[in-house]
């Protein structure tokens, strides 16, 4: 499926999606909206599919909302108002829920919008010059949408009200030290450290993959008693969903001294046929 706005590649095990209005330093516009929620449903759709990597085209990851097709234009319009942004904030749901790991590759700027699915990938990695910002205070409004949210859920409270007050931008490198993301990289450098964390994920088992986002996001709202409940239930649904995997096939090559867990993973069944199939 082609977008106006975005650009997909589906890659065996990895789906790239990319901001893809470069001339506005890719702003979410209506239509980049009602991209993003089929583009993720092609993406979820795709059986192979382990990572989900987001990035933008040219010198930006994403400026945020298109401040005059998403606020201006429609603003006199109540029901349309309401509609082009509950587009947007349907989208920044799913992204948060989805079902696959999800990573932010941030270049360039990314202000409001922006900001907003770094905080809500699962993982992020920036260039250490991008500038990162909460703007909207410099407009006259606060972080709206889950915006405020997403600040308050990957950085401490004195930064985080340090950057929604006073819409100060922060580089890669302070995001890296408050953690908004994972890591920031050289510039040059960023894609290829994607690609080597890309390179970990998707030797592991999808569904494994899944369970443990569920287990984490489910158990943050827990007390110790109920996670503890609710993860062994989730340990026998991942039994059950993955043929038990994890004692048939991972703690037996353990057994084996075929590798150190603590170290390394396990061969998975389907990488040994790949090998198989490939000698
Ligand atoms: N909404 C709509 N258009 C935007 C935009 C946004 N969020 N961000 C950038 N653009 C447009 C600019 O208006 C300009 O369009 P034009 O060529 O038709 O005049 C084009 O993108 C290039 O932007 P420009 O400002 O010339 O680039 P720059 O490199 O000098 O500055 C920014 C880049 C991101 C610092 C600046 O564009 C900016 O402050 N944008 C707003 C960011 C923001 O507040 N986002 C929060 C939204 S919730």
């Amino acid at each position: 499926m082609e977008f106006e706005t975005l650009l997909l590649e589906v890659e065996g095990p990895r789906a790239t999606l990319r901001f893809n209005r470069p001339e506005k330093k890719n702003a979410m516009n209506p239509r980049m909206h009602l991209d993003m929620n089929l583009a993720l449903d092609q993406i979820e759709a795709e059986p192979d599919v382990k990572v989900l990597v987001i990035t933008g085209t040219g010198n930006s990851f994403s400026a945020g909302m298109d401040l005059e097709e998403c606020f201006l234009q429609p603003y006199e319009d109540p029901q349309l108002f309401y509609r082009t942004n509950l587009v947007a904030l349907k989208w920044f749901q799913r992204l948060k829920a989805f079902p696959i790991v999800t990573i932010a590759q941030v270049n360039g700027y990314a202000f409001g919008g922006g900001f907003e699915v770094t905080g809500l990938c699962d993982l992020a990695i920036a260039a250490e010059n991008v500038k990162f910002g909460l703007s909207e205070i410099n407009f006259g409004i606060f972080p709206a949408g889950g915006a405020t949210w997403a600040v308050t859920h990957n950085m401490p409270r004195k930064q985080a009200l340090h950057y929604i007050l006073t819409g100060d931008t922060l580089t890669g490198r302070e995001a890296e030290q408050y953690g908004l993301v994972n890591r920031a990289v050289p510039a040059e450098d960023l894609e290829a450290e994607v690609d080597k964390l890309v390179g970990k994920i998707i030797n592991k088992n999808p569904v494994t993959l899944r369970l443990a986002k569920e287990v984490y996001e489910g158990t943050t709202m827990m007390d110790l008693p109920r996670a503890i409940d609710y993860d062994q239930a989730k340990l026998w649904e991942l039994a059950r969903l993955t043929s038990d995997e994890w004692i048939n096939v991972a703690l037996k090559q353990f057994e084996k001294r075929s590798y150190q867990p603590g170290l390394a993973t396990y061969k998975r069944p389907e990488a040994a046929d790949d090998a198989q199939r490939s000698a």
